[in-house]
């Protein structure tokens, strides 16, 4: 039995939750495992309704289960930022969960914004930092209101921080075919983010069947739009892997492809697509539900149900290729129509010749 918390958030994320939550029913029923589902209300909509704050208590409720499948949190009416330091780094920095996953996958090359680019040449797994560097810390501000004013926060790395994602990154890239592995920095102008480039060495000497390199962040965007084939599995801080992998989601179609894993291997994690609540779309069944299957699908990943997951995986590419989902952008009832297409593929095991993915 698979203990599963659900937490649908605000605006379409309690749809294409739903939408996801399709798709699981289709292999549970396929491979014959169980889930304990539990549903937790936590959003911005939920604060403003009653005040209660997300906070290490209500971890407490989501340390038991397995892994937490998220739809979208952000409300236009709550302060900026607080329910997303509430909720997403609380579960982040709360769970430790120190890797960020973020698959970049053409589904099909019609979905591609770059000329002349195919499903091959968008393979990439961005491993991005998930618990350090300046991301989301409260920072400092002084002389408010005078020309001396001042706000400062501090980028700060650990070894220890470093050393577990790079060696994360290495695992991954150990399975791939390529075995190729690109360190994403700035440190010519960030020199503490040398650390990172001699970390990349030190643990590379246990992994010389993986080739490694490191470029900075400002030319990596350029490869990413320009030759995006260059790269295999990328390690990056947090801040840069927050942006390369919006840059990363466009290049395969949109954000609405975009998964994310919030892990922490052997322990409860979560699994979120990346885009956000898109208040405006609320309601109308009108937005993609490909990025939160693609985060079920790396869900069922963690809970050891590879085989799902390779299912779910192969019926996402099946479903673009034969024309059962056109695209991602947002029309009304899409949601409900493309997961039920690609619940029915994960039923039947998908028609395609298994592209690689
Ligand atoms: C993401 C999001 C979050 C982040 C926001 C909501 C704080 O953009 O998951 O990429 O910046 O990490
Ligand atoms: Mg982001």
């Amino acid at each position: 039995m698979v203990k599963l918390g659900v937490l649908g958030g605000d605006g379409i994320g309690p749809e294409v939750t739903a939408a996801a939550l399709l798709v699981l029913d289709a292999v549970e029923a396929r491979f014959g495992f169980r889930t304990e589902r539990r549903s937790f209300d936590w959003s911005g909509a939920q604060y403003l309704r009653d005040g209660r704050r997300f906070d290490a208590a209500a971890l407490t409720a989501i340390r038991g289960l397995d892994a937490v499948l998220l739809g979208a949190i952000g409300h236009p009416d709550t302060p900026r930022g607080m329910i997303e330091e509430d909720i997403v780094f609380g579960f982040r920095r709360g769970l430790d969960l120190y890797v960020n996953l973020r698959p970049l996958v053409l589904y099909d090359e019609r979905l591609c914004p770059l000329k002349g680019k195919t499903e091959r040449d968008i393979q990439i797994q961005v491993v991005r930092e998930n618990t350090e560097d300046v991301y989301g810390r409260a920072g400092a501000r002084t002389g408010q209101g005078s020309a001396d004013e001042r706000v400062s926060v501090e980028m700060s790395f650990t070894r220890r921080g470093i050393e577990r994602i790079v060696r994360y990154a290495y695992e991954r890239a150990r399975e791939r075919p390529r075995k190729h592995l690109t360190l994403v920095d700035k440190a010519n102008a960030i020199p503490i983010q040398g650390l990172w480039r001699e970390i990349l060495g030190e643990v590379g000497a246990g992994y010389p069947d993986v080739e490694r390199e490191a470029m900075y962040v400002d030319a990596a965007c350029m490869w990413l739009v320009q030759h995006p084939e260059r790269f295999d599995v990328i390690v990056t801080t947090n801040l840069f892997g927050d942006i390369i992998t919006d840059l990363g989601a466009a290049i395969c179609g949109g954000l609405g492809t975009g998964a994310s894993g919030n892990i922490h291997p052997g322990q409860v994690s979560m699994f979120e697509p990346i885009h956000g609540s898109a208040p405006k779309y609320a309601g109308q069944w009108a937005a993609s539900p490909v990025g939160a299957i693609g985060a079920l699908a790396l869900l069922l990943e963690h809970v050891g149900l590879p085989d799902a997951r390779a299912a779910v995986d192969l019926a996402l590419v099946t479903a673009f290729r034969s024309g059962a989902i056109d695209g991602v952008a947002a029309r009304p009832g899409r949601t409900l129509e493309d997961a039920r297409a690609v619940a029915e593929l994960a039923t039947n095991g998908g028609a395609a010749e298994g592209k690689e993915r």
